[in-house]
């Protein structure tokens, strides 16, 4: 293997360019020659391809975002796009790929081997800590920090106020960032989709815990069963029904997409990225490298898209017996 390539794709997160950054370095380390493709695989298809070189990452491994840019691409899920993307790769003479996103960039990456064959190794690269195949993925350490901040800032008006705060936090369908930020943030409760919420309990822990406290915090994951954070907040408010309590919502959103990457996104991206092109390099062909009880592991695209990562059991009890 002479040429490799590698593209961010799917949701952005921190730390994504210090993987590129480890990737680009550790091919021409290895002696490779390496491209950056722009736009995920929406640029695969358009042919948005460029070499790079050595000082093409610097002072990027601090930064937020992605300098590859990223996309959702539609029309790589059609037969039509991924030829395209095929001939573009071809054309450049490229053997070889690393993909840094989460399962969507995944399945495509599996699809795409299937038909093509071209090698393929993952990095695991969202906020949402969803993959099986390693603890942590790339990003998600900032997210949770940041979500942390944002819960901080508002325990001091909720304190100051005597209020109820309702906070959805991002994960998609799983409560990673949820129950970590809920632990650091000291919540009254975390709802997370692992789990089946009962509201009535989230009733009971407000009304415990209004009677010796001054602000009551319930972190909501956004892909929660029950309902997002202003859906759960009207229904816990109904069942209240004390209109002297004051309840809030706030959504964070994208603000924990973004921002300066943790220490320990930086070093897991850079990790990943590097052990990526040595993967390919020792013929892994569809896994993805992640990181488990501090070893890189190469998993299968396929479990890393099929298998669900559970949530740590103790994080469940903890908040149970912390939030007293
Ligand atoms: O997968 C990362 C993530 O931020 C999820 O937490 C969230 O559900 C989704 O992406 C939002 O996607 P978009 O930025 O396309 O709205």
């Amino acid at each position: 293997m002479k040429k490799i390539a590698v593209f961010t794709s799917g949701g952005d997160s921190p730390g994504m360019n210090a993987c590129v950054r480890a990737v680009v370095r550790t091919a021409i380390f290895k002696g490779l020659d390496v491209y950056g493709i722009y736009r995920g695989y929406e640029g695969m298809i358009d042919g948005d391809i460029k070499r790079m070189q050595s000082h093409s990452v610097s002072n990027i491994v601090q930064r937020g975002g992605t300098v590859l840019k990223s996309a959702r691409s539609m029309e790589f899920k059609t037969p039509e796009g991924r030829k395209q993307a095929y001939e573009n790769l071809k054309a450049h003479g490229i053997e070889g790929l690393v993909a840094i996103g989460g399962d969507g960039t995944f399945t495509g990456a599996k699809v795409f081997f299937e038909e093509y064959g071209i090698p393929t190794i993952g990095c695991p690269g969202t906020i949402d800590n969803d993959l099986y195949g390693t603890d942590y993925t790339i990003g998600f350490d900032t997210a949770v920090n940041t979500a942390l901040e944002a819960i901080d800032k508002i325990r001091d008006t909720a304190a100051a106020h005597d209020r109820i705060f309702f906070i959805e936090v991002m994960g998609r369908d799983a409560g990673f960032i949820a129950i970590e930020s809920g632990i650091g943030g000291g919540a009254e409760f975390v709802m997370v989709p692992e789990t089946k919420t009962n509201l009535d309990d989230v009733v009971k822990s407000l009304k415990n815990n209004r009677k010796n406290r001054f602000s009551s915090i319930v972190v909501v994951a956004e892909g929660d069963e029950a309902g997002n954070a202003q859906t759960v907040m009207e229904i816990v408010k109904g069942k209240v029904n004390d209109p002297t309590k004051d309840f809030k919502v706030t959504t964070l959103g994208h603000i924990q997409r973004g921002g300066n990457p943790t220490a320990r996104d930086r070093v897991l991206a850079s990790r990943c990225g590097m052990s990526a092109v040595e993967g390919l390099l020792a013929g892994h062909q569809f896994h993805m490298a992640g990181v488990v009880n501090q070893q890189v592991v190469f998993t299968p695209f396929a479990d890393c898209i099929g298998k669900t990562k559970p949530l740590i059991e103790d994080h469940l009890k903890l908040m149970q017996i912390l939030s007293i």
